[in-house]
């Protein structure tokens, strides 16, 4: 027989809430505080002129291996518009996903102000005193990739799948699904065994952080806050 490893006793008293109930608010607020950690997506994008954008998402999962995909989901904003970052992939169907270590943290954050279209995030960080961030060309997609980050993933979407109703007759969301077309790795994150058999990379070395509920974070060194950035602030 197994040896018992978890006796804890069932709560039987639950306080059950029915989805339909909540407003958009407080369903945001449940999702995101109890689907949590999320990994970060600090997703580089550009229009079709080449103007570029950098912002994080959290609603990010990896979906596929064979072929490697992953998910995005993007809310569409109150006055019916759609995020830079989902115009920019619909239009030019390409964007690069970087790894968000703990020291980029406040860096990611500044980026998920909500600047207007023309705003070039990486620009305007620099122009804050936040973060000078050096946009490395990849080989197969438009966008470049953030060079201080130890992994990045330069992917193409493959569908769009419009979610729920939000306003003037648009989705709620948009659900997008990439498939990952490279793989970009500092070589410091590959290693060899003895044997020449390559080692999974170490979480240590990816310092990776995860969104939890409201501003909370969290990563290998504990939890942390920060607060969502407002345009006019110096964050
Ligand atoms: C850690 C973090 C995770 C976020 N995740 C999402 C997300 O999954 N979906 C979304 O629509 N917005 C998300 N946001 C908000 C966007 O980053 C924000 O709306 C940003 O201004 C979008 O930029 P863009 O218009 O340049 O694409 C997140 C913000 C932060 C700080």
């Amino acid at each position: 027989m197994l040896p018992l490893t978890y006796a804890g006793a069932a709560n039987m008293d639950h306080q059950m809430i029915d989805a339909a109930s909540l407003s958009p608010r407080e369903a945001y607020q449940l999702m995101t505080d109890l689907i949590a950690p999320r990994p970060i997506a600090w997703v580089s994008s550009q229009d079709r002129a080449g103007r570029r954008n950098l912002a994080p998402f959290s609603y990010f999962q990896a979906v596929c291996s064979n072929p490697p995909m992953v998910s995005l989901a993007f809310s569409w904003r109150a006055d019916g518009t759609p995020k830079d970052t989902l115009r920019n992939i619909l239009e030019t169907r390409e964007f690069v996903v970087n790894h968000c270590a703990r020291p980029l943290a406040e860096a990611m954050n500044a980026s998920s102000a909500e600047y207007p279209a023309e705003i070039d995030e990486w620009a305007e960080l620099e122009r804050l005193g936040v973060a000078t961030l050096t946009p490395v060309p990849s080989r197969h997609v438009a966008p470049p990739r953030i060079g201080q980050v130890a992994a990045a993933l330069e992917c193409r979407l493959v569908h769009a799948i419009p979610l729920g109703a939000g306003a003037m007759q648009r989705p709620s969301t948009t659900l997008v699904l990439g498939e990952v077309i490279a793989f970009q790795l500092d070589p410091s994150l590959l290693t060899r065994d003895a044997r020449g058999r390559s080692v999974a990379i170490d979480p240590a070395r990816l310092d990776a952080i995860g969104r939890l509920g409201g501003m909370a974070y969290t990563g290998a060194r504990g939890h942390f806050q920060l607060p969502r950035p407002k345009i006019g602030s110096d964050a």
